[in-house]
């Protein structure tokens, strides 16, 4: 099928690829010259494994990118909404993106002569899909959604770092469609996936994707939680973790304690869900506890580096700034606060990311940055490990205090002076 997709950020230009290697036609739309242009000339935007690899592979042939989102929707079967929806200062997401996507989507089917199903795979929140998006594409048209278009809410699930082997091989495909013509599309779209396909109402397909996520995130804050106790009281978090994830019930993923979760989508997930939940009278707990939870972790790791060195007279190194490892997303990355404090109150900020410097730059541009961590590491009285990049256990950090938030040694050989935050 013909498949435009509107947004070619991490989602848009991974599911792109995606169907594009599942033997689709894909047409990206981006308002960003610069993204397009990247796309384009067979160079990814973004730092994901494979995809460049792809690009180079795909496009001309069977994957482009343009500007115009007319011309993506005039030349598509079926267009995908993968455009931002970061958090607005009181929490609740922010739907100014979606919106005008919507409207221009609309404009475009007015003049589209072809049958045509809109996706929403951007993450909303419960009835947005036809709430929001629904009248905007109608009301833009004057075309009626199950008659004229299609409409269908197919949330995302890939992980930044393997994103394009997650989009191929999926646990799931979620499909909340208004109609049985759009349910038809989305099979046919996803036949060539070897993935059970779940078809529910669109409201529950947007729950689906939101409650997965603040899930994930509650795993993720009861582990820190019970690290930093577990470490008070000489227990092993590790051996616990294992203990814990060899019950099914359980499962051993996302048990793994650090300095907190970030990224564009768990912590703006959560906030989403409260924001919608205090709309009902509904307080959500866990979910505020999680959040609450995970705001103060990466202070642990500046109070745990204060207690081995004067900090306002030491350099501090700080290796890892992605908010994960084999991504270059800085977005609400736990590097943030810890590089916000460390300038304040440390002599100097020695940074190192094997792929994120570019991004975090743009936030902090006062901090130093190396060419390679172990011109970081020469450079620092005390190394702060941040984010678990591999490359960071195999490193001469001498006798360099070492503060690791990860426990990135695991079981190998730690540096002489060495203290870890969760262990
Ligand atoms: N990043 C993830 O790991 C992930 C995973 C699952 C779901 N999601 C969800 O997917 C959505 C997109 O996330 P992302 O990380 O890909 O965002 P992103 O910021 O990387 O990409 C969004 C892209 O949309 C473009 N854009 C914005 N408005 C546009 C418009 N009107 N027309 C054309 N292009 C437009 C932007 O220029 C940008 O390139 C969000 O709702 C997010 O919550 C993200």
């Amino acid at each position: 099928m013909r498949i435009g997709i509107i947004g070619a950020g991490y989602v848009g230009l991974v599911s792109g690829a995606g169907f594009a290697m599942r033997n689709h036609e894909v047409k990206c739309a981006d308002l960003s010259r610069e993204k397009v242009e990247s796309i384009n000339s067979k160079k990814s935007p973004i730092y994901e494994e494979g995809l460049e690899d792809a690009l180079s592979r795909l496009v001309p042939s069977a994957l482009s990118a343009t500007t115009s989102v007319a011309e993506a929707v005039l030349e598509s079967d079926a267009v995908f909404i993968c455009v931002g929806t970061p958090s607005k200062k009181n929490g609740a997401p922010d739907l100014s993106a979606l919106k005008k996507c919507a409207k221009e989507i609309g404009n475009a089917l007015a003049q589209k002569k072809d049958y045509c199903a809109v996706v929403v795979k951007s993450t909303v929140l419960p009835n947005v899909t036809e709430g929001v998006v629904l009248p905007i594409l109608e009301s833009a048209s004057a075309k009626k959604a199950g008659k004229d278009f299609g409409l269908c809410m197919n949330p995302e699930f890939l992980k930044e770092g393997v994103a394009l082997k997650d989009f191929l091989g999926p646990d799931r495909i979620v499909i909340g469609c208004i109609d049985s013509r759009t349910e038809r599309a989305m099979r046919e779209i996803y036949s060539g996936f070897n993935a059970p396909i779940l078809a529910m109402k669109p409201c529950d397909a947007e729950m689906t994707k939101i409650a997965s996520n603040c899930f994930l995130a509650t795993k993720i804050s009861f582990m820190n939680e019970l690290a930093n106790l577990s470490k008070k009281l000489g227990v092993d978090i590790e051996a616990v973790a294992k203990g814990m994830g060899s019950d099914k019930r359980i499962a051993p993923y996302f048990l793994k304690p650090g300095p907190g979760f970030g990224g564009s989508c768990f912590p703006k997930d959560l906030r989403a869900l409260k924001s919608i939940a205090k709309k009902q009278g509904e307080k959500m707990a866990v979910i505020s506890a999680t959040l609450e939870a995970n705001d103060s972790q990466p202070m642990r790791l500046v109070e745990l580096a204060a207690s081995k060195i004067d900090l306002k007279n030491a350099k501090v190194g700080v290796l890892g700034l992605a908010f994960k490892p084999d991504t270059d997303d800085v977005r609400e990355s736990p590097a943030i606060p810890v590089i916000s404090a460390l300038l304040s109150m440390a002599k100097e900020v020695n940074a190192f990311d094997p792929k994120a410097e570019r991004n975090m730059r743009r936030i902090f541009p006062q901090a130093n940055y190396f060419p390679s961590a172990q011109e970081a590491i020469r450079n620092s009285d005390i190394v702060l490990i941040v984010t678990d990049w591999p490359e960071f256990s195999g490193l001469d950090y001498g006798s360099k205090i070492v503060v690791d938030a990860r426990n990135v040694f695991g079981n190998a050989k730690r540096p002489q002076n060495y203290d870890c935050l969760v262990k």
